[in-house]
């Protein structure tokens, strides 16, 4: 590709995730989307829960399905001139630090929220992870054909739980059985939910937002309750700001149903107004590497291990940065300063896929490793030498006491522990004075595929002794006190050394600090 061909290419990449809590509605929106980029042709491809027939896992069904894409962790398609990426984010039992490092990989997010619930825990995690990276958050009220909260109600609910500014882009018009249709604020109009008998499915307003020629829902007071609504928010709430949507600090906020396929197109030709094309990224020498850039570099931001024994590879995710992704290119590995041809070393994961044969800045790409690279490498190729800023180190919430289940194999479990470790599968704790290893994870799958690994790649057989969940914060050593410690928070360090105590719930946190109240605790969610 020429210059010019590559900034077309990459300037029309948008790629992001969806942040959800689990059931509201992530698969079938996503399925939504992938069926307008005519990637799947009817709805229920994805998940067809009530049949079973694809309960396990969504991702990989549909995969063996149609060939998406790199992996069933990326869908890719195109519409309106754009190439879309989407990055699957997962939730439930495979909820781990890869969920949080996927959202390093993205331009923007989507959170999906079911407006019968509101903001639930899992969303608000997710979302905390969006605001450090202060990238744009488009937020879809979701399942509006079942009775939902009041819409003020869940609008103030976001700015007040996630201290963002929300606008909303449109409102409804009546909720559950009684769903007419929404408010396009955005788009000056009114989308019905059902086609009326003309065959229309928008309305044009005039200027005070009332329908334009006949129509029943005019005389509705249901109509007449959203308008009145809108024109309050218009009047007294936030202004749309497109500056503060790209940094994040304001969310054009969506209502719809999924399920229905109601307000999704709407959303997402929206969104696509909206949403940035692939963004610079900083190295560690603080320069920074504009995507148009024709020199190759990417990150990896996850590492899939494979849990088949027979197939011991792994998946390394690489999200790229710049340039274009050729099959048979040398890379340097800058940790190792090592050179891979790519071709040989690893090979493309989709190989007949002519979607990846031009993956460009924005786009992911998946490299079967044979053990090469680590969470947080940078490859590159041409004499660049860089390293871009290191991942984020994301505080673990479950805990295990892990020891050798044969003491006589010692060496094989600290190996493998070492380099597991290293690789970021889990964090490393060790307690002060009996020196045991504690291991701490965001998500259950994590001590799994912990275990597993250490049993097929280093012949090690791990005990785990479940700690249960605790809340790790961190100490200044100076200000550290050994007799501080005690059932209820235990004192461990970290694998730099540096201490933290591992409270039993919020209430020993709280206990902690009326007792010390000089003592300052701090969670990590930071790059150091
Ligand atoms: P997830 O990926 O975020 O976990 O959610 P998923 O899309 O699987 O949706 C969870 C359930 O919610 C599904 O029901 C799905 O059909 C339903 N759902 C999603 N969007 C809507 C919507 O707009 N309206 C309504 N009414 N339902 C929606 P399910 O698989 O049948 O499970 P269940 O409801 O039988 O438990």
């Amino acid at each position: 590709m020429d210059k010019t061909e590559l900034a077309t290419a990459v300037n029309r990449r948008r790629t992001f995730a969806i942040i959800s809590h689990p059931d509201a509605g992530k698969t079938t929106i996503t399925e939504q989307l992938l069926l307008f980029g005519g990637v799947i042709r009817k709805a229920g491809t994805v998940k067809g829960k009530k049949s079973g027939q694809f309960a396990k896992s969504d991702w990989m069904e549909i995969e063996k399905q149609r060939g998406i894409s790199v992996t069933s962790s990326v869908m890719q398609f195109d519409y309106q001139g754009k190439r879309i990426n989407i990055l699957d984010t997962p939730g439930h039992e495979d909820f781990s630090e890869d969920t949080y490092r996927t959202l390093m990989a993205v331009d923007s997010a989507v959170m999906v929220i079911d407006a019968a619930k509101g903001i639930e825990p899992q969303t608000k995690k997710l979302f905390k992870v969006c605001r450090m990276r202060g990238i744009p958050i488009f937020t879809f009220m979701n399942k509006l054909d079942r009775d939902s909260r009041e819409p003020m109600d869940l609008i103030a609910e976001l700015e007040d739980l996630l201290d963002i500014e929300a606008y909303p882009m449109n409102w409804p018009i009546g909720m559950g059985k009684g769903l007419e249709g929404l408010y396009d604020i955005h788009n000056q109009r009114v989308e019905l939910y059902h086609e009326d008998e003309q065959g229309q499915r928008y309305l044009p307003v005039d200027a005070d937002g009332q329908i334009i020629g006949d129509h029943r829902l005019k005389q509705e007071s249901i109509y007449q309750q959203a308008l009145e609504n809108v024109q309050l928010l218009l009047e007294a709430g936030n202004k749309f700001d497109a500056d503060k949507i790209a940094k994040g600090e304001q969310t054009p906020v969506f209502f719809g149903s999924a399920l229905t396929n109601f307000g999704v197109k709407t959303f997402l030709e929206s969104y696509l107004d909206y949403a940035p094309a692939p963004a610079a990224h900083k190295t560690q020498a603080d320069q920074v590497i504009t995507p148009t850039a024709q020199e190759f570099s990417g990150f990896v931001f996850k590492i899939q291990a494979n849990m088949n024994p027979n197939h011991r590879d792994r998946i390394a995710f690489i999200r790229i940065c710049s340039g274009e992704f050729d099959r048979g290119m040398d890379v340097t590995l800058q940790r190792t300063q090592r050179k891979l041809r790519l071709a040989n070393s690893t090979e493309f994961m989709a190989d007949s896929r002519e979607v990846v044969e031009t993956a460009v800045a924005g786009d992911i790409v998946g490299l079967y490793d044979t053990g090469n690279f680590q969470i947080g490498d940078t490859i590159y190729t041409g004499k660049q030498n860089i390293q871009f800023e290191n991942l984020p180190q994301f505080t673990p919430e479950l805990f295990v006491k892990v020891t050798a289940k044969n003491v006589m194999k010692q060496k094989s479990f600290h190996k493998g522990m070492e380099q597991l470790v290293q690789e970021g599968a889990v964090q490393l704790y060790r307690t002060y004075v009996t020196n045991d290893y504690v291991l701490g994870a965001v998500g259950q799958l994590q001590f799994e595929v912990f275990q597993f690994r250490m049993k097929n790649e280093y012949n090690s057989d791990v005990v785990m002794e479940p700690m249960g969940e605790k809340i790790a914060r961190w100490i200044d050593p100076e200000q550290l006190d050994e007799k501080m410690s005690s059932s209820r928070n235990l004192l461990v360090r970290d694998r730099n050394g540096a201490p933290l105590f591992l409270f039993e719930n919020q209430f020993a946190e709280r206990w902690f600090k009326q007792k010390y109240p000089e003592i300052k605790l701090t969670e990590k969610l930071s790059t150091d």
